[in-house]
């Protein structure tokens, strides 16, 4: 069922939680893809219901980014969600999120501002304010919908591990499910993004990808030392990116690491002409 309003979310979530049914929330901006499918999956299996969120969330778009062009596909994702098993997918306009007089203003609704520890380096250092605008819209998610288990990727690592602090900080009660990257068989990690890669671009983007696998083979081969490891990256990398960072972070609360260890994340971010990409990988599973 394809709803657009608040209120009709809540009225469902009240009838449910009456029966004493379970809810899974899965947060998404849309354009589905195998990745997000395999969210779905999980919680439609986990939960006796389900509500996806589809809704671009101009908040946490920074300025020249690609909030205008953002890939809008709310028939396909409905038509997936249906015949996966969702119960509602909950497609709100800005307004409905954000009021009548909303403008794109980081001051004017970013109420969630995440320790900056977290979010002033990786994705957050680039982009400034991002952080602030997922945790505002989740939040506003989960009072909206009220689940018991809301689902997120590992592809965007950063915003699991904020989002994970944020519900034990302020006493959210709900369990948050990490899922694994879905990735093609080229090892590239599938994200809504890919759509703005042409034939050659994709190609490019597989150094992603080849770069965490190579760190990680070298790690098992007993590599610990972090400057050989980011050195991995030369082999892959060549005028078609420009790399923004490769890291090595802890996988609770993204410290840099000095030397490689199971609890080291591998992160990657790079553009391709315009297309900005990221991926991460634990060193340890
Ligand atoms: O990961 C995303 O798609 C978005 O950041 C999220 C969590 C749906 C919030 O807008």
């Amino acid at each position: 069922m394809l709803v657009y309003t608040i209120a009709e979310v809540r009225q469902k979530v009240r009838e449910w939680k009456k029966a004493g049914l379970t809810i899974g929330l899965v947060p998404t901006m849309g354009a589905l893809h195998d990745g997000h499918k395999s969210l779905i999956t999980k919680s439609v299996s986990k939960c006796d219901k389900t509500i996806v969120s589809v809704f671009v969330n101009p908040i946490q778009f920074c300025a020249g980014e690609d909030l205008d062009k953002y890939p809008r596909t709310l028939n396909a994702d409905n038509e997936l969600c249906e015949q996966n098993g969702v119960d509602i997918v909950f497609a709100p306009s800005a307004k409905e999120m954000y009021g009548d007089d909303y403008t794109i203003s980081h001051d004017y609704l970013t109420y969630v501002i995440p320790p900056s520890s977290y979010v002033n380096k990786l994705c957050g250092k680039s982009r400034i304010g991002h952080f602030d605008g997922v945790c505002t819209v989740v939040n506003k998610l989960f009072n909206i919908a009220e689940p018991d288990y809301a689902f997120f990727g590992e592809k965007d690592r950063q915003q699991l591990i904020v989002l994970q602090k944020m519900v034990k900080d302020l006493n959210i009660p709900l369990q948050i499910i990490p899922c694994p990257t879905v990735r093609e068989e080229s090892g590239l990690a599938l994200s809504s993004r890919n759509k703005y890669l042409s034939a050659e671009d994709k190609e490019n983007a597989l150094a992603l990808s080849k770069i965490l696998f190579h760190i990680k083979d070298c790690y098992n081969n007993g590599v610990t030392d972090i400057k050989s490891l980011s050195a991995v990256a030369d082999i892959y990398l060549n005028e078609s990116h420009a790399l923004e960072y490769l890291d090595f972070r802890d996988s609770d609360d993204l410290t840099e690491k000095q030397v490689a260890d199971n609890k080291t994340i591998v992160f990657i971010a790079l553009k391709i002409g315009d297309v900005r990409l990221i991926d991460n990988l634990a060193l340890k599973d």
